[in-house]
This record gives C-alpha cells, sequence and structure tokens, in this order.
C-alpha cells in the first residue's frame, strides 16, 4: 500500500467540519443515549412543511415528474423566481438570469468556483456563516473578515469595508439578515456597500436566505435593488428551506448576471446535475402559492426572540443583542472568561459551550467558527418550552461557576 497515493486530496486539509450541523449532531446522540439535553443547535425552522407545498410534490409524483429536468433548474421554476424578484424586491431578471441548485449552500459554492481564481481575497463580515470562509478555501481563495461591532448592531462601516480591499479583492459577501447575529443592513448602509463595490469593482454575493424572517417592522432590501451598476456586479442567492420550511428539499437559487448564471449551469451540468425534480414542483407551490403559513411561522419566532432576549440579557455574564432577523441569538459571553468550573478555567467561546453541555446538558454552537470569539449562538428554532428550560439551566450554569 502507497500512503501518499491513498491519502485523502490536499484541497480538504484547508476546511473543517460544519460547527453547526456538529453541534446539532453531538446533541442528537446525546439525546439517543437518553441523556435530556436542550439543543440550540438547530438550524432550520421546527415547523412542518406547509401542506400545499407537500401536495405539489405528491401531485407531481403522481403526474411522473420523476426525470431529470434542465441541469439548471426548470423553465418553470425559473419564471416563479422572476415573478418573486420582481414582486418581492422590484427586480427584473429574466429566467436566463437564474439557477436552480439543490440549496442556497450550493448556489454558493457553484458561485465561488465559478468566479474565483487562486489567492483571489473574498471580504467576509464577521460574525459570518461558518461555511462562506470554507467554500472560499475550498477553490483556492483567501477569506477577509472584516470585523463589525456588537455595540453598532453588527452594522457594517462602509470606510472599514474600504480598508480591507486590496488589489486582490474579487468579492464581498454580505448575509442579511445575517446567521449568526440575526442583524440586519439598513439601506443606507446597503447603500454605502454599493457605491464601494461599483467603485473598486468587486462582486457582491448577498445571501437573502431570511429575508422573510424578520421583526419590529425592519423590510428586507437587497443590495441589487440600488442601480444598474451594483445589480451587474451581484448575484443574488436565496432558497425556499428557511421561509417555508423546506430545509431537506434542497432547493436554492441565484440569481445575477446572464454569463454567470450560464457559467454556474454548465458547472452545475457537471457536477450534480438538476435539483430533485418534485423538489423544484414544490418550490413553484412555496413561490407562488399561499404565504399564511410564513406570516404564522415568523409571529411564533418573534414570541420567541421576545423570551430568549430578555431572559438571556437577565443572566449575570450575558449581553444579548436583540436580532431583527433570522432564528438566532448571539449573546456576547466573554464576561464569563477566567472564571472556573471544576478546576478549569474558561477562556474561548468553545470552553463555555463545553461547560454548558457538560454541566447542565445544553447544547449551543461557540462564536468562533462564526469568526466572533467571545459569543455563542442559541437558534430559538425549538419550541418555547425548550428555551424556558434551556434558559434555566443556562442560568443555573452560571451560578457554579467560580
Ligand atoms: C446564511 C445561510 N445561507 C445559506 C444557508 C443554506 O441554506 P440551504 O438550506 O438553502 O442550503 C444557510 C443555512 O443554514 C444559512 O444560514
Amino acid at each position: 500500500m502507497n500512503a501518499n497515493k491513498l491519502e485523502l486530496a490536499k484541497r480538504l486539509s484547508v476546511i473543517k467540519p460544519s460547527a453547526t450541523l456538529e453541534i446539532t449532531a453531538t446533541a442528537k446522540a446525546m439525546r439517543a443515549k437518553g441523556i435530556d439535553v436542550i439543543g440550540f443547535g438547530a438550524g432550520e425552522p421546527d415547523f412542518d412543511t406547509p401542506e400545499n407545498i407537500k401536495q405539489a410534490a405528491v401531485q407531481a409524483l403522481n403526474n411522473g415528474f420523476t426525470k431529470y429536468t434542465v441541469a439548471s433548474g426548470t423553465d418553470e421554476l425559473k419564471q416563479a423566481v422572476a415573478e418573486k424578484l420582481r414582486r418581492e424586491n422590484g427586480l427584473a431578471y429574466e429566467p436566463g438570469d437564474i439557477v436552480i441548485s439543490c440549496g442556497a449552500k450550493h448556489s454558493l459554492y457553484n458561485i465561488m468556483c465559478a468566479l474565483l481564481n487562486e489567492g483571489d481575497e473574498v471580504i467576509i463580515p464577521a460574525p459570518f456563516w461558518v461555511s462562506y470562509p470554507d467554500q472560499v478555501l475550498l477553490v483556492g481563495g483567501v477569506p477577509v473578515p472584516l470585523e463589525t461591532d456588537e455595540r453598532h448592531g453588527f452594522d457594517l462601516d462602509p470606510e472599514a469595508l474600504r480598508a480591507k480591499i486590496t488589489p486582490r479583492t474579487k468579492m464581498l459577501i454580505l448575509n442579511s439578515p445575517c446567521n449568526p447575529s440575526g442583524a440586519g443592513y439598513p439601506p443606507r448602509t446597503l447603500e454605502a456597500i454599493a457605491k464601494i463595490a461599483v467603485e473598486e469593482d468587486i462582486w457582491v454575493v448577498s445571501d437573502e436566505i431570511y429575508e422573510h424572517i424578520v421583526y419590529d417592522g425592519f423590510k428586507h432590501v437587497s443590495i441589487a435593488s440600488f442601480g444598474p451598476e451594483i445589480r451587474s456586479r451581484t448575484i443574488l442567492v436565496n432558497g425556499v428551506s428557511k421561509t417555508y420550511s423546506m430545509t431537506g428539499w434542497r432547493i436554492g437559487y441565484a440569481a445575477g448576471p446572464r454569463h454567470v448564471a450560464k457559467a454556474m449551469g454548465m458547472l452545475q451540468g457537471q457536477v450534480t446535475s438538476n435539483p430533485t425534480s418534485f423538489a423544484q414542483s414544490a418550490a413553484v407551490e412555496a413561490l407562488r402559492g399561499p404565504q399564511d403559513a410564513v406570516r404564522t411561522m415568523v409571529a411564533e419566532f418573534a414570541k420567541r426572540r421576545d423570551v430568549i432576549v430578555s431572559s438571556l440579557n437577565e443572566i449575570p455574564g450575558f449581553r444579548c443583542f436583540n436580532p431583527v432577523g433570522a432564528f438566532y441569538v448571539f449573546p456576547n459571553c466573554s464576561e464569563l472568561f477566567g472564571r472556573s468550573w471544576n478546576g478549569k478555567k474558561l477562556t474561548t467561546s468553545l470552553e463555555v459551550s463545553a461547560f454548558l453541555l457538560e454541566a447542565v446538558k445544553v447544547a449551543v454552537v461557540p462564536g468562533a467558527p462564526f469568526g466572533a470569539e467571545g459569543f455563542l449562538r442559541l437558534s430559538y428554532a425549538t419550541s418555547m418550552k425548550n428555551i424556558v428550560e434551556g434558559v434555566k439551566r443556562i442560568r443555573q450554569a452560571v451560578t457554579m461557576l467560580q
């Protein structure tokens, strides 16, 4: 056996397993052993997919819609996405500017493959969703984190952005509302970013997957809507996973300049072929059908957000920003650093999360993989009962620290 020939490809050495998927798997494994774990790791709504959407898939199956479709997605779904972008975002895209993929995560990876060369720098505001840097690294790009400040609502400072731009900068990734912080950029920030992106001639990838999960009247605006110049440099990414509780169906999409959409479609034609045929039919129903299930879900998330934010803020050592979107809270727990449990000093968010899991059986995700040491991410896509009990346990855990 020749060890060198049989070892894994070097490109994998630059990435790590998704921290969020890992914590969810750990909590699940503990539960399977009969341990009463409260999990705050979930990155998906805890609601069922609405019935009309499921029925659309059933109908597609019964109609024999079970074969390959065009690799970049069905015309019908591209048309439904184009209608959605016009209706909800005021953006005119043709079906030829749209590529349907196996989830927004897949859309994002296609974008990295289609646009980045070895050594290209990609600016990623931190805290960021864990997959962005790893996807950039996989294609040989260089992730460049851009810190944002919790005390300024994790808003992006346009001048700080400008300072990060070098001749190698090729792309900026925006995610509003943001996973993990739940922050959403106000229009003035987006306008300032758009101006810089146009002046510096860089791509903007705008991940808008949480656009409908918003509170307190926050209105999501797409950066692509700030004029033709920024639109021609933007690849908009969205999908049905979060809005319609369809995480397992794996349908996401990207819209952008025609030549980029074509390149992504070609890539997909060689890598995955089409996303699942009948899941595409279900996504058409999600986008065109009644939207009341979305409103019901968001109203429930809003109640949970209020409870989790206020109760976390009552725990000494926790400071929790009130998010305007998504279903995560991102409390600062750095005041706990330096305190000890069982003689072991807590110095990182990973150690705090390990402590919470061990001491009170509460699973949270450490902030470090999101580019924000000193924070924890808790998903409130779980029942109010779990939220109340979980936060109670965290409070109790903090009293155990010396
Ligand atoms: C910011 C962000 N973008 C993209 C995705 C991926 O969504 P999809 O299920 O469509 O691949 C997620 C899922 O967690 C996310 O949080």
